[in-house]
């Protein structure tokens, strides 16, 4: 999946990951790396990226992040913007959910949904674009969203309702740098089941987990990477908006 060599390569540029200790965030702070990016990859669990970085072969800088917290959020990039210039690619990808009904969850699950799945995303976004327009560069924001933004599976209204919102704010981006002028793209890519810690996550229980990646063959994080590469790598008129990308057998 590519679109040519010229438009290939990432060189000199430097691409913030979130969510990067496992999963999804990971496969795609390495494919990357290996189109040339500097990496930032940012999570809560350091050795992980401490190990993703000795492991690759291109350039990874592990930081350490809990996106809850917005203080965080503002120092990882001061220190992207002191060690690497700014950011030039920023993926969305750090995201969670927990099977906690509207009826019955637990609030401070879904406030933590929120803040991570929306909020850390909404202010990385900003601080990103402040340091691409600050230097005139023609960088590119995705999101990592869901096809929980396009339907709501039982049990998942407020998962769904966190990546509803992401869809909202891809959009919303959108126009405000169109009315700018503003030659940043943004573009969310949605996925069906990938198999990764998410399920595990979601449910509490790695049967469950393995249940769900059983059923058919599911997305693997590299199917995830290679959306990611084509769009990134896209010539500058061509912005992809929303990519849904499902396993071929899943029906919703
Ligand atoms: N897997 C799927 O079927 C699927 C389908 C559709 C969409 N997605 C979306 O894909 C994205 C990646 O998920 P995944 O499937 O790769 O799941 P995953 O393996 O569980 O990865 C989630 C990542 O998010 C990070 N994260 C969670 N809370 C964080 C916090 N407070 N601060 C910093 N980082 C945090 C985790 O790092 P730490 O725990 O180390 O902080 C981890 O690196 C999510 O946005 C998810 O909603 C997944």
């Amino acid at each position: 999946m590519s679109h040519s060599l010229a438009a290939h390569s990432l060189a000199d540029r430097c691409a913030l990951v979130t969510g990067a200790s496992s999963g999804i965030g990971r496969e795609v702070a390495r494919r990357l790396a290996s189109l040339g990016a500097r990496v930032v990859a940012c999570a809560r669990r350091y050795d992980r990226l401490a190990e993703l970085a000795a492991e690759s072969e291109g350039s990874i800088h592990p930081a350490r992040c809990d996106l809850r917290d917005l203080s965080e959020i503002e120092a990882l990039f001061s220190e992207v913007r002191a060690e690497h210039g700014g950011v030039d690619i920023l993926v969305n990808n750090a995201g969670f959910g927990h099977k906690q009904p509207l009826m019955s969850g637990e609030p401070a699950v879904w406030r933590d949904m929120l803040a991570v799945n929306v909020l850390a995303l909404s202010a990385c976004t900003r601080h990103a674009v402040v340091d691409m327009q600050a230097r005139g560069v023609a960088g590119h924001i995705l999101h990592i969203s869901s096809l929980s933004a396009h339907r709501v599976p039982g049990g998942s209204g407020m998962y769904s309702a966190t990546k509803f919102a992401v869809r909202s704010v891809t959009e919303g981006l959108r126009q405000e740098l169109r009315d700018a002028g503003s030659p940043i793209r943004v573009t969310s890519i949605s996925p069906g089941f990938v198999e990764t810690e998410f399920a595990e996550n979601y449910h509490g229980d790695p049967d469950a987990a393995a249940a769900t990646y059983r059923r058919y063959p599911v997305l693997q994080p590299r199917d995830i990477a290679d959306a990611v590469e084509f769009t990134v790598t896209a010539p500058a008129h061509v912005e992809y908006h929303d990519l849904l990308v499902r396993p071929t057998q899943q029906s919703s």
